[in-house]
């Protein structure tokens, strides 16, 4: 079944996800002056210094928002105050929970694009997801030189110019979503990494590199977060018990 036929449930998951299981949320980012200030005081003083390093005041108050909501998403599973939870971060600055705080290994990673944050949150898996609003005023092709393969450049070039910008997105958020399920950052060749390749619902991504390339033990899976919006997600392993839940807040 293609995943955007599938219902984002308004229904609060009844248990604790199991081993194999992935929970996708869908948070709106656009809350109420009450609630942003409710959220605002579940961050730590370290998130909200990085909040007011942001130049905008509309990015200052989506990260606060963005980042209360992961602690109220987190919080849920672990049984804990969101204000309690506490975050490490990698070299690549790849933010997961304190590992001497006692998190039954829950791992998660979020992406926010316009008015729309992902989540993404299972147990000892690496998973990445990332959402992009489509959008055709950057230099698609230009971009497209510099992070995709030849085989996505070929399809970018071949399919009809109104669907371009969607194809583009959804190669991009597949690219995005794999890379920071390994958590690096943006200095990963992303042209090694071709996502062109879709093997039913699932694609491994291939990694080139010279004559030789090889499928990737992660595996991407294509969201369908709403209308004018792209995104995947990738996980460790193919036989994923995935569910989505749209936030209320
Ligand atoms: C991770 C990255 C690809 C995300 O880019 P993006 O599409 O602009 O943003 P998204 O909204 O999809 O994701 C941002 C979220 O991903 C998470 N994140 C940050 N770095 C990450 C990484 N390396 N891997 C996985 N997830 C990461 C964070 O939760 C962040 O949300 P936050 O605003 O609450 O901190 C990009 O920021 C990047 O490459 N960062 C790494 C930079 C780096 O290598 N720094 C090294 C130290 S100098």
């Amino acid at each position: 079944m293609r995943t955007e036929q599938l219902q984002w449930c308004t229904k609060i998951p009844g248990e604790l996800i199991n081993s194999n299981g992935v929970h996708v949320w869908r948070a709106f980012l656009d809350v109420s002056t009450d609630e942003f200030e409710r959220l605002s005081r579940f961050l730590s003083a370290d998130e909200l210094a990085r909040a007011r390093r942001f130049h905008f005041e509309s990015d200052q108050k989506r990260f606060i928002i963005a980042r209360g909501i992961l602690r109220k998403i987190l919080g849920r599973y672990l049984g804990w105050s969101p204000d309690k939870l506490r975050f490490e971060y990698t070299s690549h600055g790849k933010p997961m929970l304190a590992t001497d705080a006692g998190n039954d290994n829950l791992c998660f990673n979020l992406s926010h694009s316009a008015a729309f944050a992902l989540y993404a949150v299972t147990y000892n898996k690496k998973i990445g997801i990332d959402i992009e609003r489509l959008r055709d005023d950057v230099a698609l092709g230009q971009i497209a030189q510099n992070f995709f393969s030849q085989g996505e450049i070929n399809s970018l070039e071949k399919i009809n110019k109104n669907k371009r910008a969607g194809l583009f997105f959804q190669y991009w958020t597949r690219k995005e979503a794999f890379v920071k399920a390994m958590g690096e950052g943006i200095s990963f060749p992303m042209n090694q990494c071709d996502v062109s390749l879709l093997n039913g619902n699932f694609l491994s991504p291939v990694i080139l590199s010279g004559e030789n390339s090889e499928s990737s033990c992660l595996h991407v899976q294509d969201l369908f977060p709403g209308d004018g919006y792209a995104a995947a997600i990738a996980t460790e392993g193919g036989d994923l018990d995935i569910s989505w839940w749209h936030y209320s807040l």
